[in-house]
């Protein structure tokens, strides 16, 4: 079996690594962080995910996993390295490439000492052209061999989910493989089937460019379903008796339409989606079409939370000296990761406006507290978050927000005004509270 190692230590190449060493691949992980590799090194995940952490405490103990600050030896003790560095987005929309650009350079010069053919492959996100240009270039130059003959290169996008990687890296839908030669597309699929040992392992090969592209496109698609049904949620909240939630069901039964990515809420989050659809627009420009589509997928994503924003206003007027519960942070349920979430926009935006603003997440108030510091209230309980507010908003789709009751706003809140962007309450607006769920006509008029 071939030894691997990870330049990167995200969520992305932490997972990976931890399920390839607990299938009992050889593995190296290495960052340029190196708090997070300590933690790492003691069985501490940095991020918060599920089953990780049991991982990674038996792939260190079994020894398949070591965690190496130095990133020369990392290379040269593996034959294929998998580079998972972030790639987040610049100002004009387009991909920073600085943390891949200093990967490359430092597994260039360590390949320049390496006789063996080693295989480098490319998983972080990047737009067409970036591979066989920048990389290859870089690459060659760094390590003084050829791409094709002395070293391989490939990309390989990954489709895992936050909350849920381990289980998405164990059953992968699908292992996309992009490579300009035979052999190094032959040795990453090779190391894929020994690993996975599925005869029904989902593998496609393409050429770099179009690899590149499907992981922007996959990304770009679910956005543009979640614009979508954000859209027709609006729709619906102007007509008496209409709710999304039924439209979305009936029309996710068209089998070419799916089920999946059909929820509406205050839009979607997180260190991909919003990142994606941004690259691609942008990435569009810069080959002389203008992507209006993409454009506008993004721009129904962004007022979204002015959405919410003047549904709350409605309620109870201007936010000056209003005090606002905000119930949920992460950029979705199951993770800590609060990376473009829509709560961090309101927020802020709340806080401009005037209004004292109390917040409570299950995992993620550590992660906002070096973006908001003593500018809002940190409430370690729900209900302590509703306590004396104007107005709640529930924000991320937690299971536990599902437990509160109508008695729990009416009995804590200044004024029980509830907006319910993800729908998680069984309540309805009957009583004494004011309870709008998002996407159902008729509620304010
Ligand atoms: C995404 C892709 O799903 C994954 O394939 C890729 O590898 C990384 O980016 P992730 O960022 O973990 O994964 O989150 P995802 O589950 O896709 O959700 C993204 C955002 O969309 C969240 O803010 C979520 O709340 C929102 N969303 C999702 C909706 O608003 N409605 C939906 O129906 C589904």
């Amino acid at each position: 079996m071939q030894r691997i190692s990870f330049f990167g230590s995200g969520v992305v190449g932490l997972a990976s690594a931890v399920v390839f060493s607990s299938k009992g691949v050889e593995t190296i992980i290495t960052d340029k962080d190196l708090e997070k590799l300590d933690a790492i090194k003691s069985g501490k995940s940095p991020f918060r995910e599920p089953k990780l952490e049991e991982l990674l405490r038996g792939s260190l103990q079994s020894g398949k996993l070591r965690v190496n600050n130095d990133q020369k030896s990392t290379v040269l003790e593996s034959e294929i390295t998998l580079v998972t560095v972030g790639t987040p987005t610049n100002h004009d929309g387009s991909i920073d490439l600085s943390q891949l650009k200093s990967t490359v350079e430092s597994v260039g010069i360590a390949l320049s000492q390496k006789k063996e053919y080693h295989l480098m492959v490319i998983k972080s996100t990047v737009t067409p052209g970036t591979t066989s240009n920048l990389v290859k270039s870089m690459l060659e130059d760094k390590s003084k061999k050829t791409v094709g003959k002395d070293i391989g290169l490939a990309v390989n996008p990954e489709f895992l989910r936050e909350g849920s990687a381990i289980e998405d890296t164990m059953n992968p839908h699908l292992i996309l493989i992009g490579s300009a030669d035979a052999i190094s597309a032959d040795r990453l699929e090779d190391f894929y089937k020994e690993s996975y040992q599925r005869h029904d392992l989902p593998i496609m090969k393409v050429n770099i460019e179009t690899a590149e592209l499907i992981k922007c496109a996959n990304n770009a698609f679910l956005a543009t379903k979640i614009s979508y049904v954000n859209t027709l949620a609006n729709i619906c909240s102007r007509i008496e008796g209409v709710d999304v939630e039924a439209v979305a069901r009936a029309i996710g039964m068209d089998p070419r339409i799916g089920p999946l990515f059909l929820k509406a809420g205050p839009g979607y989050g997180g260190s991909c989606l919003p990142k994606d659809v941004k690259a691609l627009s942008h990435f569009a420009e810069s080959i002389g079409y203008d992507a209006l589509f993409f454009k506008m997928v993004e721009r129904v994503n962004e007022l979204q939370p002015h959405v919410i924003l003047s549904i709350a206003e409605k309620l109870i007027g201007r936010f000056t000296n209003k005090t606002i519960a905000i119930l949920g942070l992460a950029f979705k349920k199951g993770t800590d990761d609060v990376r473009e979430s829509i709560s961090v926009v309101i927020v802020e935006y709340l806080i401009k406006q005037g209004s004292t603003v109390k917040v409570h997440d299950p995992m993620a108030m550590e992660n906002v507290r070096p973006i908001f510091k003593d500018r809002i209230h940190y409430c370690e309980k729900a209900i302590d978050c509703l306590k004396d507010s104007d107005c709640c908003l529930i924000l991320t789709d937690w299971d536990e927000y599902r437990n509160l009751r109508s008695e729990d706003f009416i009995r804590n809140m200044k004024e029980p005004n509830v907006i319910d962007a993800w729908r998680v309450l069984r309540i309805n607006g009957s009583g004494k509270i004011r309870y709008v769920a998002f996407g159902i006509g008729s509620y304010l008029k």
